[in-house]
């Protein structure tokens, strides 16, 4: 006769990954113990003019997300890769979502998080034309809870975005002033070279500077930027350049998470 014993033993890693797609729902909850604190990096899949890559605003949150939760032990969440980019519709292989679409992946996202108990999430985006539709996702999730109860809501969003911390916004201006542009920009591409050297692509810039103004949909944005770039010269992007921003966005990004955090 054999005597099976099945037994489980759980043992905390402390050198659990911070990536909660490389961990177990236990490894969760033993986090959710001493901290309910997540990052949530989100981008776009579109255009980055003729040496970006289409992943560049998943991509680069994505990186300086890792390494601020391998550097401080932060929980990073699954990267929200797609996002509101409609004006780069006319160049293929972007991919958008509608502005209420995003809303809705933006509040459940939310939803299960403070499900399991997380009380901070922040969001580390790096596409502009995120900001207006992840600020509206915010306000449905408060309007939820303000037409529901009287008490302040027990959990707090915070929008970052990497480009505009105070580390990287000094570093860009020093290394490209005025021609960094508003997209397709020298750092935003540096940053990807230096996550993705595989990728890196040599092309001329014709003209150097790209045309800087507004856009309105798809067909109106290529008339006006034939190539994809708005202000930009990132022919000036290189691997170095990227290591440098990702030190600067790493340190901008923990010094808010961790302003965010402390708030009660
Ligand atoms: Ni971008």
């Amino acid at each position: 006769m054999s005597l099976s014993l099945r037994f489980t033993v759980f043992v905390f890693n402390a050198e659990a990954s911070m990536r909660l797609d490389l961990c177990s729902w236990q490894e969760v909850e033993r986090y959710l113990e001493h901290s309910t604190g997540i990052i949530i990096p989100i981008g776009s899949h579109e255009q980055h003019g003729p040496n970006g890559l289409l992943g560049t605003d998943a991509i680069c949150p994505e990186y300086i997300a890792r390494g601020v939760g391998e550097r401080y032990q932060v929980l990073v969440g699954p990267t929200l890769g797609l996002g509101m980019a409609q004006h780069h519709l006319d160049f293929p292989g972007s991919i958008s979502l509608r502005p209420t679409t995003l809303i809705a992946v933006v509040t459940d996202v939310v939803r299960s998080l403070l499900r399991h108990g997380f009380t901070h999430v922040f969001f580390l985006n790096g596409h502009g034309g995120n900001i207006a539709t992840i600020s509206a996702a915010f306000a449905e999730l408060y309007a939820d809870h303000s037409f529901r109860r009287a008490e302040a809501a027990p959990f707090h969003l915070r929008l970052g975005n990497w480009f505009m911390g105070k580390r990287v916004t000094a570093l860009t201006d020093a290394l490209y002033g005025a021609s960094n542009g508003s997209h397709a920009t020298a750092s935003e591409v540096s940053l990807t070279y230096y996550a993705h050297p595989e990728a890196v692509k040599q092309v001329e810039m014709q003209p150097r500077v790209a045309p800087a103004g507004g856009f309105r949909d798809a067909a109106d944005f290529r008339q006006r930027y034939p190539d994809g770039r708005v202000g930009s010269d990132p022919s000036a992007a290189c691997q170095e350049h990227g290591r440098q921003l990702f030190e600067a966005a790493v340190e901008d990004t923990i010094a808010s998470y961790r302003e965010f955090t402390a708030s009660k």
